[in-house]
């Protein structure tokens, strides 16, 4: 008892579910799964059947009879997408471009995955294959207990998408666009106008709701396709590089948007270009390059794979980077790397402190002058490295710096 309102709470198994579905009917259609996990109680199942497609965790209040009651489904240990060997070539003309060469993924229900990739890994490829909007030539992608080929326009109502260019409707209002795809998801028109209220105070957008997008900044733009991809309350999110572009303030607001949803029990699959994106957001992350995922794990756990501590040196004088790097590749563990821009050498280290002694001894034995030597845990970056061989992309408006790679 909760005050004077009874909590109930139905407890139906992620695999009912999609049995439920399998079979055509909906996903908590066998009324007797509910009934025996409970005492039957038609307003319970009625709003069970309600709010399961699209909330798997939810709490309603039953205004009538006083009953609140909680729906859960089941599925934190399941798989919410599991993609097989998805393959994805891309003709134009004469040319024939393999844009995901057998791509594995899976992904469980009430996580953020990051997918992580540099330009052209095929990151946009594969949310558009996940999402139904493109077909993969081959391989076969489950999600939400649906097949994305086959069972496209059932899925669609489940899931939500914010693409890697904002779409929405410059002509119209922050509102007009909410109501818009209010409309489309084929809530009634007073549904879509409550849910345009709702979102744009999610979002905070209430102030900007009548202007016209025309005049909202690029955060904002970004804020209100978020929000219009969540209208239909979508279990599950795609958002493919939901921050490219905003300032430093603009993304941290979309950070808390993004973790909201997560908290309501979103399951989201986000890709970015932005490391420190995928490290504050993502439960897990997935390194794709030339249409494979080459790495999987936490950032902890990519870190930790990629092994040790870095030794990083800045030297005063740029004609003495050879001679620092031999010094460097001479006392640690791996490959090293160089960014010429600003004269920084690094190299993996096991055993930190004792190494960076003795790198310090070593430079200045050979007449090396330094600016900087530290010893610093690997980043995202450093993970990247190693894995494909060339640095993270920067996104356009950071700092071009040149970084590059060899082999110890
Ligand atoms: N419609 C298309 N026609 C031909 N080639 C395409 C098409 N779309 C993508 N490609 C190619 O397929 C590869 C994968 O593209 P994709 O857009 O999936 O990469 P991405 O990881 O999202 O890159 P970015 O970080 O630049 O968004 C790229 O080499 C790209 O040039
Ligand atoms: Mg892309």
């Amino acid at each position: 008892m909760l005050g004077s309102t009874y909590v109930r709470v139905i407890r139906i198994p992620r695999t009912r579910v999609v049995d439920n579905v399998r079979r055509g009917a909906h996903p908590c259609n066998n009324l007797a799964d509910i009934s025996d996990a409970d005492a039957p109680d038609s307003g319970a199942t009625a709003i069970a059947r309600t709010v399961i497609m699209n909330v798997p965790v939810s709490t309603t209040r039953l205004d009538r009879s006083g009953i609140r009651s909680s729906v859960l489904v089941d599925d934190h240990h399941d798989d919410i997408i599991t993609a097989e060997g998805l393959v994805k070539r891309y003709r134009s003309g004469k040319t024939d471009m393999l844009a995901l060469d057998g791509l594995d993924l899976t992904v469980p229900a009430g996580t953020v995955l990051g997918l992580l990739g540099p330009n052209g890994a095929g990151k946009t490829t594969t949310v558009r294959i996940l999402a139904t909007l493109l077909r993969p030539d081959a391989g076969r992608a489950i999600v939400a207990g649906l097949d994305v080929v086959r069972d496209a326009q059932e899925l669609r109502s489940v899931i939500g998408l914010a693409g890697q260019y904002a779409a929405v409707d410059e002509n119209l209002t922050g509102r007009e666009n909410l109501y818009l795809f209010g409309r489309l998801y084929q809530l009634s028109k007073s549904d879509s106008r409550r849910r345009a209220d709702e979102l744009l105070e999610q979002f905070s957008l209430a102030d900007a709701a009548d202007r016209v997008v025309k005049t909202y900044s690029g955060g904002m733009r970004r804020r209100l396709d978020l929000a219009s991809a969540m209208t239909g309350r979508p279990r599950l999110l795609f958002l493919d590089e939901p921050t490219t572009g905003l300032d430093p303030r603009s993304r941290l607001d979309l950070w808390d948007a993004i973790r909201n949803r997560v908290l309501d029990g979103t399951t989201i699959l986000l890709t970015t270009q932005y490391l420190e994106e995928a490290d504050a957001l993502a439960h897990s992350i997935a390194v794709v390059d030339h249409g494979r995922i080459i790495a999987r794990g936490t950032a902890d756990e990519l870190k930790a794979q990629i092994g040790g501590e870095r030794i990083e040196v800045v030297v005063r004088r740029r004609h003495d980077i050879l001679a620092a790097v031999d010094v460097l590749t001479r006392n640690g563990d791996g490959d090293h790397a160089i960014d010429s821009h600003t004269r920084k050498i690094t190299v993996a280290a096991r055993g930190g402190a004792a190494r960076l002694a003795q790198v310090l001894r070593d430079l200045d034995e050979v007449g090396i002058a330094i600016d900087d030597i530290g010893l610093r845990r690997p980043t995202l970056d450093d993970v990247f490295l190693t894995l494909t061989g060339h640095a993270a992309e920067k996104p356009a408006d950071s700092d071009d710096e040149e970084v590059e790679r060899r082999s110890a």
